[in-house]
């Protein structure tokens, strides 16, 4: 079976191909999905696609939508075009940023989206140009991605850049009014693989067990590194960060089992990180 990832240089890629070393793995250097002729080519000859492509920078979003929209819906929509085609099976990636967050439990996959940022609704216009093009399409919604390869975008996953501020001696400040599932990329793309062998379609939460606030995620990290260093818990409005972010971004499924529990998939993100940044 050949298999294509894109976006493979960020953290999700990674994970893949190092679960599937025998993949071809385009980052954007190779394959940009917004040229549809190179899309078409790259997935030419493949069985199944897992777009791990995305523009994240959510606070940026705000002010140049389009540029979310091109790679977030329109290169989404290049890739299952291409896929239909070609008959490959693709699995993508969507994001708890769909919802608006004011529900007072997990979102199932049956709750109605409702995003209230412009990456959300470049995701959410993703999902539904996905699955207009490749009904078949599996759409796999998650949380709160950390990697031993952290978001290039981000300077970093979280946790990491958590660490390393606390390193610094520099001051944390940490939102405790928006809660995530906090997932390790290692553990979602081991799912994902599992799905798509299942040959699951449609639109799928997977998380780790548990949520937290993104205050709880940053001291949890600093317990494993071993810092002793106080984190300040503010509100969303002592940010104000450019874009407004689900304060229940939790997800829950009725369609898969959890993850391992958030702490754990931490622990082995914090064991292959600190190897990482010490070689
Ligand atoms: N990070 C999270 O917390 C989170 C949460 C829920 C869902 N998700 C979703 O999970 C998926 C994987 O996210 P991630 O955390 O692995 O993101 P990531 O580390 O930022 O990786 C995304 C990759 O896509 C690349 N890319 C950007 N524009 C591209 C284009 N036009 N063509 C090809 N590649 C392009 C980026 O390259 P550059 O670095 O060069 O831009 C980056 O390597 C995405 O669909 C994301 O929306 C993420």
């Amino acid at each position: 079976m050949r298999v294509l990832i894109t976006g493979a240089a960020g953290q999700l890629g990674h994970d893949l191909r190092r679960l599937r070393p025998e993949a071809l793995a385009l980052g954007r250097a190779q394959l940009s999905i917004t040229n549809l002729g190179a899309v078409l080519d790259a997935v030419r000859g493949c069985d199944l696609v897992f777009n791990c492509a995305a523009d994240n920078a959510v606070d940026a979003a705000e002010a140049d939508p389009e540029r979310a929209l091109a790679v977030n819906a329109e290169g989404a929509a290049n890739i299952a075009l291409a896929c239909r085609r070609q008959g490959a099976r693709l699995v993508h990636f969507s994001t708890n940023f769909v919802f608006d967050g004011t529900l007072d439990r997990p979102y199932l996959e049956s709750d109605p989206p409702h995003p209230v940022s412009a990456y959300g609704r470049s995701k959410l216009q993703g999902e539904e140009r996905v699955l207009a093009e490749l009904p078949s399409a599996l759409v796999i919604r998650s949380s709160g991605l950390f990697g031993a390869v952290g978001s290039a975008v981000k300077g970093g996953s979280f946790p990491e850049r958590v660490v390393r501020r606390a390193q610094a001696g520099e001051r944390l400040r940490v939102v405790a009014d928006q809660r995530l599932n906090p997932t390790f990329t290692l553990d979602l793309a081991a799912a994902a693989l599992e799905l798509a062998g299942e040959g699951m379609e449609g639109v799928v939460h997977v998380v780790s067990r548990g949520c937290c606030s993104y205050w709880e995620l940053a001291c949890e990290a600093l317990r494993l590194a071993r810092i002793q260093a106080s984190v300040e818990a503010v509100d969303s409005a002592a940010i104000a960060a450019p874009a407004p972010r689900p304060r229940n971004g939790c997800l829950g499924s009725t369609r898969v089992p959890p993850l391992r529990d958030w702490q754990l998939g931490l622990e082995a993100w914090w064991r292959e990180w600190s190897a990482l940044s010490q070689s």
